[in-house]
């Protein structure tokens, strides 16, 4: 018997002075073809005393004058169960799944037998968005230091074949499922805060006595807050005013706030839910992806939580952003539901001029869409953590993406409009939402909470365009107003005639439809992904309007015609289903992979998952990193002087159709019962451990650079 989950891939059908980089920066902003001039001439050898005698003081960028965009030696595709990187950078891992959280917290058994109530004390499993928020000089809150701070991490999933101890069915090693087996699952998501603390060497420590230390998990309260907090459709019987949830889950890709709090993103929740008895699901449930058997977690069989029949609403609860605040233990976190209910990936933040707040979000599933949030309230830079910049994200307007083709149609680029998720607008059924069916409420409150739990439905309305697969989103931080999106694969683009789109009136079954190919989403059956960019009008990240590109369409410089890579795709850097994405603070674009690691086929060449980087103004891409067998890279965050960069390696040992998969593989149930087959990342002779990886230069400088 197989108990494989699918995860994001298993769509559901059913002060700061000037450092010299940023004089840099402002000449290259005046002129951008002066950035090769000022950087290219200067000698790179020169960078180690530079970067040791700058690293003084707090945070702050303090590259040296050589500091490049594409400043190392790119490394090759491997196949092996490592991590690789360039010449002259090491990679630790740090903070493995089961480490125990603080002095008191029990220890990992390399067999998977610790129970529910050990994993709640301990990492949880398949690290995936992450943050780092260095301390305050007085080391009691957020600040810019990069010597000591709180680590963020998510957990996304679980993998049943690692997690779980077998037990004695010689066909199901999960046999018999328990709840004390639910509940360990549960405990395996959503994050840990993890105080750390960087040692005179460059490594770093994990402060274990210290109180920030922290897991919020599938079982902690958690408030509901914003336009649908208390709506009907949120309220079940252990929280009759829905206002409260246990848990949160899937915790996929992540944001931050310049007023220090942690977002995690709640992606495929629908995948924990399914019912026991008959059921005909409802037109929002086909809509979320809500089955029978769920993804296979067998939850519903054994929690009545997460049983649709007995439960109803408890689906509608997950689907959301949280907003964490690391530097306060004790404190609650906060679903805020005016950023919309999907499949988040992660939420991008941005100040935009007129101090709006804006968030950018993708939703992860095959022909769904990219939306935006802006707040009602201003940002006040001068008080970063004052209580008004703590709310600013509980109340704003919800917008979704329209692509379209612009004035040349076939030239991969456009125009393209913010349409408001609002009561008053107008669908194309001619219908205002608030007189939509779907949407209708005693007052515009009302329309508006049940436009926020339907958000996927109310973007059905007003003609969104389906993407490939949104995930994560990343604002660049030398340009106001550009932006990029993964669009990782679509294998229901352009393959059917007649197309299908998503209903108008919200009835379609999540990732059923078959959409033509379109200027932004530009080749059918897209299995290796691209990246979108768009330009706000103005540089106003509030606008309403905006051009777009594309950066970079993945795949084989052999295969030409209409499903070709793009130019900056050639045999040095061949990478496929681009996931993670992140600007570094000096204007760099990390590019990270969860793709295939069959290196044969579609996929020659292109060896176990990876993380490149792009050059935003020549879009020359190099592969910076290569993860273990059968893993994926995703997460990133540095320290503010860019010296340590964390990454996360989720789910090594994932066999799929890795070419080293072991001769003797028959399964999951094969697999757990022979734990350390396949992978021993990254400790030889264990099973195989989601981690974080720091990444550092041997020489002590920036990481890229
Ligand atoms: Fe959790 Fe879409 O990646
Ligand atoms: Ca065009
Ligand atoms: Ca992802």
């Amino acid at each position: 018997m197989s108990h494989s989950l699918r995860d994001d891939d298993g769509v559901s059908n059913p002060s700061r002075n000037l450092t010299l980089s940023d004089v840099v920066d402002r000449a290259v902003a005046v002129n951008p073809s002066r950035r090769r001039l000022m950087l290219g001439g200067l000698g790179a050898a020169t960078l180690p005393f530079f970067a040791g005698l700058t690293g003084c003081g707090g945070g702050g960028s303090d590259a040296a004058a050589s500091e490049r965009i594409l400043g190392f030696t790119p490394v090759s595709t491997s196949t092996a169960d490592t991590v690789v990187v360039p010449a002259g950078y090491v990679a630790t891992a740090f903070l493995p799944w089961g480490e125990p959280i603080n002095q008191f917290a029990p220890a990992w058994k390399p067999d998977a037998s610790n129970t529910s109530a050990e994993q709640e004390q301990q990492v949880g499993d398949n690290h995936d968005g992450m943050a780092f928020f260095g301390f305050n000089a007085a080391g009691n809150g957020f600040g810019d230091r990069s010597d000591e701070g709180l680590l963020v991490i998510n957990h996304e999933y679980i993998n049943p074949e690692y997690f779980y101890a077998p037990g004695s069915d010689p066909d199901d090693w999960l046999a018999p499922f328990t709840f004390e087996k639910a509940r360990k699952g549960q405990a395996g998501h959503g994050i840990t805060v993890a105080h750390i603390k960087r040692n005179a060497d460059g490594s770093w420590t994990h402060v274990k006595n210290s109180p920030y230390n922290r897991r919020i998990h599938g079982n902690t309260p958690i408030t509901i807050q914003g336009p649908a907090a208390g709506h009907d459709l949120l309220k079940t019987a252990a929280d009759p005013l829905g206002t409260e949830v246990l848990g949160t889950l899937n915790n996929c890709g992540n944001g931050r706030t310049p007023w220090g709090t942690y977002l995690t993103c709640e992606e495929n929740f629908n995948g924990y839910f399914g019912w026991n008895g008959a059921r005909t699901p409802t037109a929002l449930e086909r809509r979320y992806g809500i089955t029978q058997n769920g993804f296979g977690y067998l939850w519903h069989t054994v929690d009545p939580r997460f049983d649709v029949n007995a439960n109803p609403n408890e689906p509608n609860r997950f689907g959301w952003v949280v907003e964490v605040d690391p530097f306060n233990p004790a404190g609650k976190a906060v679903k805020r539901t005016a950023l919309g209910r999907f499949k988040h990936e992660n939420a991008e933040l941005v100040v935009a001029p007129n101090g709006k707040v804006v968030v950018y979000m993708g939703c992860d599933e095959r022909n769904e869409y990219i939306y935006k949030f802006v707040s009602s309230g201003t940002f006040d830079a001068a008080n970063p953590t004052s209580a008004a910049n703590r709310n600013l994200l509980a109340q704003g307007t919800l917008y979704v993406a329209r692509f379209d083709a612009g004035t040349t149609a076939g030239d991969k680029m456009g125009t393209g409009e913010w349409i408001p998720l609002t009561p008053g607008t107008v669908g194309l059924n001619g219908q205002a939402l608030r007189d939509n069916p779907n949407f209708t409420g005693a007052n515009d409150d009302e329309v508006l909470a049940n436009i926020m739990i339907k958000a996927r439905q109310a973007a059905d309305a007003v003609g969104a365009t389906m993407m490939d697969r949104p995930e994560w989103v990343a604002a660049n931080p030398k340009k106001p107003g550009e932006v990029y999106a993964t669009l990782t694969n679509n294998n229901r683009r352009g393959s059917a005639d007649p197309a299908t789109s998503n209903n108008a009136d919200g009835t379609t079954t999540a990732g059923s439809a078959r959409p033509a190919v379109d200027e932004a989403n530009p080749r059918a059956n897209n299995v290796w992904g691209h990246i979108i960019r768009w330009n706000e009008t103005g540089g106003d990240g509030t606008a309403t309007t905006f051009t777009w590109d594309i950066f970079v369409l993945a795949g084989q410089p052999s295969v030409t015609g209409a499903r070709a890579p793009s130019a900056n795709v050639t045999l040095d850097n061949l990478f496929n289903s681009p996931d993670g994405l992140a600007f570094d603070s000096f204007g760099r674009l990390w590019i990270q992979t969860d793709g295939s690691y069959a290196n044969s086929g579609d996929f020659a060449g292109n060896g176990n998952n990876q993380m490149l980087v792009g050059d935003p103004e020549t879009k020359e891409i190099r592969r910076f990193l290569v993860g273990p067998a059968g893993c994926e890279i995703t997460g990133i965050t540095w320290t503010p002087d860019r010296k340590t960069m964390f990454i996360n390696v989720q789910h090594p040992g994932e066999v799929g159709s890795h070419p080293n998969k072991p001769a003797a593989y028959t399964g999951d149930n094969w697999l757990a019962r022979n734990p350390t087959s396949f992978s021993q990342w990254p400790t030889a002779g264990a099973r195989p451990r989601s981690a974080t990886v720091i990444v550092r230069r041997t020489d002590g400088g920036v990481v890229g650079g």
